[in-house]
Parts: C-alpha cells; structure tokens; sequence
C-alpha cells in the first residue's frame, strides 16, 4: 500500500490499498476522467472521499468490486488492517511509512546493542502501526490513545503480525495526562512516538500542534532514557518547519537534555516535495551532560 497519486494543486490524493483503491479530492465532485484513468492502470475497487465531507463520514463506492469488510494491506514486510467503513481514516496514515521503517532500523539496532528488549512509547497512537513496526523489531511497546477502539484495531493489527498484545501495555486516555503519570512513575523509554492530531481538546484544556508543541516535547523528552530517542511529528502546513524545529528545541532544552542531536527527515518521495508533515528525530547522549549539536 502506498499513495499512488498526490497532487495537491489540482485536489486529488490516491492511495492504492492491495488493489483498493481509494480517492480523495478537494472538491465535492469526482472527475470521471480520473476514475478511467486509474482504471487502466488496474486496481478491482475503487472509492471516493471528498474532503469537503464530515471528517468521519465514510468513503462511497465508485467503481469495481464492493469491499464492505475489513481487509488486509502490507507495508514494509508488516500486514495492518484496513476499512473502508471506519470513516476519519482507513486505518493506517501512509504518509508515515518512511518514519515507521526507521522505527523498524533503530529499534533493531538499539535491540542488537543491548541484547535486551528496547522499550518504545507511542502516543496518539491510533491504530498502533508505529507500535506494531516497534514489536517486530523486538521492542516492547506501550501504546496510547484516546479511543478505545482504536486501541483494539492496534491489537488485531499486533496479531496479524504473530505479536502477542499481552507482552505489550496499552493505556487509554488523553496522552497529556499519561506522560504526567509516567513522569510521576519516573518510567523512562528507549524511545518516544509524538505524532499528535493538529487540534485536541480533553475536558480541562486544548492543544493546537503550532501553539504547544514546545511544552508536549517537553513532557515527552523528560521520559527519554540517556541513549534514547524521540520522533517528533507535526501535521500542517501552517506551522513552518523552523519554527517547529524551534518549538521542539525548546522543549528538550526546558526537560533538562543538553546533548542531542535533532534531524529532520523528509516526507515519502510520492508525495512530491508537499511537507505538509514534518518529521523531527531526535538522539539523545548517552551522557547527558554533552553538549547539544545539531545538524
Ligand atoms: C493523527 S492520528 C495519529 C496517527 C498515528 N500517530 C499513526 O501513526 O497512525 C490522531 C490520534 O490521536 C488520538 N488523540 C487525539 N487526541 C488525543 C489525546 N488528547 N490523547 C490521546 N490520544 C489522542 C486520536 O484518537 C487519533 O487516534
């Protein structure tokens, strides 16, 4: 599965799901021009989802073959559930695959080192797929989100893998008040997955990713062990990457972390040089008094 189509100037988005296929267009209407296109290039289901629709409302059929069960897409050697029923999204965020390869390398590589299990927190996890990427590689993984049943989507998705869910931890709830529990715990990971909504909104107070991602990086720095890592995501256009990058710097500073080197890495190449999501890594020392270097 992968996008197969991205061109933001005219307002189409394809993505190809085991031979589904799904549109997305910026406008209320489908030009039927681009359904034959897709078709001659193969694919047996075809739907559609405006984005001027409700952004949980589910995609219609178009063309093909119904698909109206869940079914199975591979990325990166890993099997994720995908609905065309489920509405805000099929199930996984393709824009992530290159990000959810190197959780796969590093937490391979972090588990050679140590010989151990390396511990991997992902928040705002939606359906787990960064965990599930994490576990194959032999990390141990706790997975947060607020909804329920997208937690138990990130389970089935941790099955069709042949991962057991029971070595794994998941938390329900808001993310904000978990990272105060693991800071209250003194719990420490190898490393954190912060790839938030652009808006979110608990009982007590909002979050908007270009307004308080300084103080989430802050949380969730403070919860990083020495050695550690931590991928930090932002998904909009309206917050530039240097000042996002500031944001985040700030962050790490104010959780006490001198040393670290910070990365940003690129989009997937399909997506056309769009950055609408910018992709921080960042490696802690191992000694944490180092000084800070970035590149
Ligand atoms: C953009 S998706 C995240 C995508 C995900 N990181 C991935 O890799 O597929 C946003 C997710 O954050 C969850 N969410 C929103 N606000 C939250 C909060 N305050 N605490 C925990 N989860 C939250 C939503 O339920 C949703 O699953």
């Amino acid at each position: 599965m992968w996008r197969l189509l991205h061109d933001a100037k005219r307002g189409y988005w394809v993505d190809t799901f085991a031979g589904r296929i799904l549109i997305q267009t910026r406008e209320d209407k489908l030009p039927p021009a681009l359904v034959e296109q897709l078709q001659r290039h193969g694919g047996n289901c075809f739907y559609w989802k405006p984005r001027t629709a409700a952004a949980n409302s589910e995609p219609t059929w178009v063309a093909g073959d119904r698909q109206n069960e869940p079914f199975v897409a591979r990325e990166n050697g890993l099997d994720f559930e995908i609905s065309f029923q489920s509405g805000y999204s099929s199930g996984i965020f393709l824009d992530q695959r290159v990000n959810r390869r190197q959780v796969i390398e590093r937490v391979s590589a972090q588990a050679a080192g140590s010989g151990d299990s390396p511990s991997v927190l992902n928040l705002f996890a939606y359906t787990a797929a960064f965990s599930v990427a994490a576990a194959s590689a032999g990390a141990i993984t706790t997975t947060c989100d607020l909804s329920g049943r997208y937690l138990d989507w990130g389970w089935r998705n941790f099955q069709l893998n042949g991962l057991v869910p029971d070595d794994h931890h998941g938390c329900k709830g808001d993310a904000f008040q978990w990272l105060k529990t693991f800071a209250r715990q003194g719990r420490q990971f190898d490393g954190v997955i912060l790839d938030p909504p652009t808006f979110s909104r608990n009982k007590k107070a909002s979050f908007r990713t270009d307004r308080d991602y300084a103080e989430l990086a802050q949380a969730a720095a403070r919860l990083v062990k020495p050695g550690g890592w931590l991928l930090c995501c932002a998904n909009t256009h309206r917050y530039p990457l240097r000042d996002y990058q500031r944001d985040v710097e700030q962050g790490i500073r104010r959780a006490g972390h001198q040393g670290f080197r910070l990365r940003s890495s690129p989009m997937p190449p399909e997506y056309n040089g769009d950055d609408y999501l910018k992709s921080l890594w960042i490696d802690f020392s191992p000694t944490p008094s180092e000084e800070g270097r970035n590149s």
